[in-house]
């Protein structure tokens, strides 16, 4: 894996440096209550996030997934560094993201700790293959999108992942799973905007 670019890195460190060093009484109101509160009412669409190796595959349900550029086609993952999947994306240096279709909202609790199911049992009842980089693909999500692991931003409790992607699949249907206000929807194509 290609280490974190130190220039960009050391430039968002000098900024907020200044920040602080220029209002040194300037108030932090904003509280983690008041920060998911407001971010709730973004709406994203889900994803489940998977790695594999030798026989061992993990996931997790996956909101903060975001296209970063499309020559050549990257994209980014903010991940919990204490999740498993997490340990097992570093050990491999691999992941893939699974767009959910809008009928998958069982799938997204039960890969989002919702329903106390861990590890390997996550993955029960689907059916799930391989492409290249050998971490789990959900043969009927909407898209698949498989990943080399290429950096890595440490922030806080997570780690920003960015990943070079090596394979784009997309499956019969394509009305995606969308999260917003604690809950699950769906965006209705243009065309069945009716009335
Ligand atoms: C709708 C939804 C979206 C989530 N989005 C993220 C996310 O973007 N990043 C993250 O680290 N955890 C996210 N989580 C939480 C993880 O899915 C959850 O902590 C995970 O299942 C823990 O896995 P583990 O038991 O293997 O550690 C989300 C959960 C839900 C229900």
């Amino acid at each position: 894996m290609a280490s974190p670019d130190a220039s960009a890195v050391a430039a968002v460190t000098s900024v907020a440096a200044l920040f602080t060093a220029e209002r040194p009484n300037a108030p932090l109101t904003a509280t983690p209550d008041d920060f998911i509160d407001a971010m709730r009412l973004l709406p994203a669409g889900v994803t489940i996030v998977t790695a594999g190796s030798r026989g061992r595959r993990c996931g997790f349900t996956a909101t903060a997934v975001c296209s970063v550029a499309a020559e050549p086609p990257h994209l980014l993952v903010c991940a919990n560094r204490a999740m498993q999947t997490h340990e097992l994306i570093e050990a491999t240096g691999h992941f893939a993201v699974n767009l959910l279709h809008a009928g998958d909202a069982a799938l997204a609790d039960r890969f989002g700790g919702r329903t106390g199911i861990e590890g390997e049992e996550r993955f029960f009842g689907r059916r799930w293959t391989t492409f290249v980089s050998g971490a789990p693909v959900l043969t009927d999500a909407c898209a698949v999108f498989d990943c080399v692991l290429v950096e890595r931003l440490a922030v806080a409790t997570h780690d920003v992942m960015v990943g070079r992607v090596l394979e784009v699949r997309r499956s019969g249907d394509q009305t995606a799973l969308v999260y917003v206000d604690r809950d699950y929807g769906r965006v209705m194509p243009p065309g069945d905007r009716s009335g």
